[in-house]
């Protein structure tokens, strides 16, 4: 069996939201893998550069001419040889020459055509015989923010993590349940609610922040008396959207308030407390490492975590942990571009005791990678939302994984 690559091939397909995106194949000698890129919507300052002066076109050129060119005759088991060939022929600090889209379409489609050349499903060939944890799905069920529009809520995303499932398939069939629940109650809230649903699958209502959480948390004390387990609320607040640099406040324009940063961090202490939250990410801006902190200290059985704020980046990951901002991150492979880059970051988050959550993008494809990334990595939490096609695309996967297993598949143990 071999994993040489023969060819490198790269074209321009759609993501979710109708926009372009690329798509790699990788052929080796007896495999072959293909992956695909998403893009967000609410990308941190920090991240790398999705794609080349000259968009998709040009990405798919630079696989072409510059990329295929010198991955071909190399072994697909050498990841960490190919991503940093990848940084290589960038040559720049931000992927801004290939694109950080392009880098990751490449990564992830040489190591699914790495574990194709063996018979090796992706899990295993990246994380060994002993990965056998599924993670718990955090699912996004009502969200507003940069994913909807008109009257939905200011807080990007509303969340439902179903922390006392004793199987995977059990955690993401609560999860349906509960933006299933949701929508009955919304449409007792909304009398004009039609029904309408953002980037991410999620219920756009015109409800206020605090509607909306009063609305969550009944549906998943409702869905947890149902199946016998605990289904617990978060928030993705996004908060760098809300803030306004030049007013130094968080701006909540659909519920006509302006919080500066320490009405900021009380707001999020009282609602942690209020709705008994397990999970909130940005709650505040990228650049709030001391806001963070502040709130990470005084809080407790929370999780605090970052996305705008690490971007998957190992170097503000490490500023992070210097002073205890936050203790979770998200792992986004494309804010970084490798898959190298994004397990450094990951096994650098472990070992500090910051909780990694592997995530999707609002703009997604029906790739599947990022559920066999979950159980490689040991990522206790999937971020994917809960509905629409490419979101089940991750869910399912994970469901043939732990059916796969059998009765070596585990759930981790949350402790927060
Ligand atoms: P995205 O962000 O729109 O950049 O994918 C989603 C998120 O903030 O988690
Ligand atoms: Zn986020």
């Amino acid at each position: 069996m071999s994993a040489i690559i023969e060819d490198v091939t790269a074209r321009k397909v759609l993501n979710s939201r109708g926009d372009e995106t690329i798509e790699v194949d990788v052929i080796t000698v007896d495999g072959f893998g293909r992956a695909s890129a998403p893009s967000g919507a609410s990308r941190g300052k920090a991240e790398v550069v999705p794609f080349p002066k000259g968009g998709v076109d040009e990405a798919v050129k630079k696989v072409d001419e510059v990329i295929a060119p010198e991955l071909i005759g190399l072994n697909a088991e050498e990841q960490e040889e190919i991503d940093a060939l990848l940084h290589d022929l960038d040559g720049t600090e931000d992927f801004s020459e290939i694109g950080g889209n392009t880098a990751y379409a490449v990564s992830l489609a040489v190591a699914e055509a790495a574990a194709d050349s063996y018979g090796l499903p992706l899990f295993q060939h990246l994380g060994g015989r002993l990965a056998r944890e599924l993670p718990y799905p955090l699912g996004n069920v009502l969200g507003g923010g940069k994913h909807a529009r008109g009257k939905a809520p200011d807080i990007q995303e509303f969340l439902v993590l179903a922390v006392g499932a004793p199987t995977f398939i059990e955690a993401a069939e609560a999860n349906v349940l509960v933006h299933k629940r949701l929508g009955r109650i919304i449409g007792r809230l909304d009398v004009n609610f039609t029904g309408g649903k953002g980037d991410e699958g999620a219920w756009a209502p015109n409800l206020t922040s605090e509607e909306a959480l009063e609305a969550l948390v009944e549906a998943c004390e409702s869905v947890s008396e149902e199946v016998g387990f605990e289904c617990r609320a978060g928030l993705d607040v996004a908060a760098s959207s809300l803030w306004n640099p030049k007013e130094q406040k968080y701006i909540y324009a659909r519920d006509g308030v302006k919080r500066d940063p320490g009405e900021q961090l009380e707001y999020m202490r009282e609602i942690i407390g209020k709705y008994r939250l397990v999970y909130v990410e940005d709650p505040f801006h990228e650049d709030d490492f001391e806001s963070f902190r502040e709130l990470s200290g005084k809080v407790k059985g929370c999780l605090i975590c970052g996305d705008d704020l690490f971007v998957t980046n190992v170097e503000r990951l490490r500023r992070g942990i210097e002073t205890r901002a936050g203790n979770s991150i998200i792992i986004k492979v494309n804010q970084v571009g490798t898959l190298t880059d994004a397990w450094a970051t990951t096994e650098t988050a472990k070992k500090a005791g910051y909780l990694p959550v592997i995530s999707h993008r609002s703009g997604e494809t029906t790739a599947f990678h990022i559920a066999h990334l979950a159980v490689a990595f040991g990522c206790p939490i999937i971020k994917t939302g809960v509905m629409g096609g490419e979101r089940t695309a991750k869910l399912n996967e994970l469901i043939r994984i732990e059916e796969a297993l059998g009765d070596r598949a585990r759930m981790p143990k949350l402790t927060f």
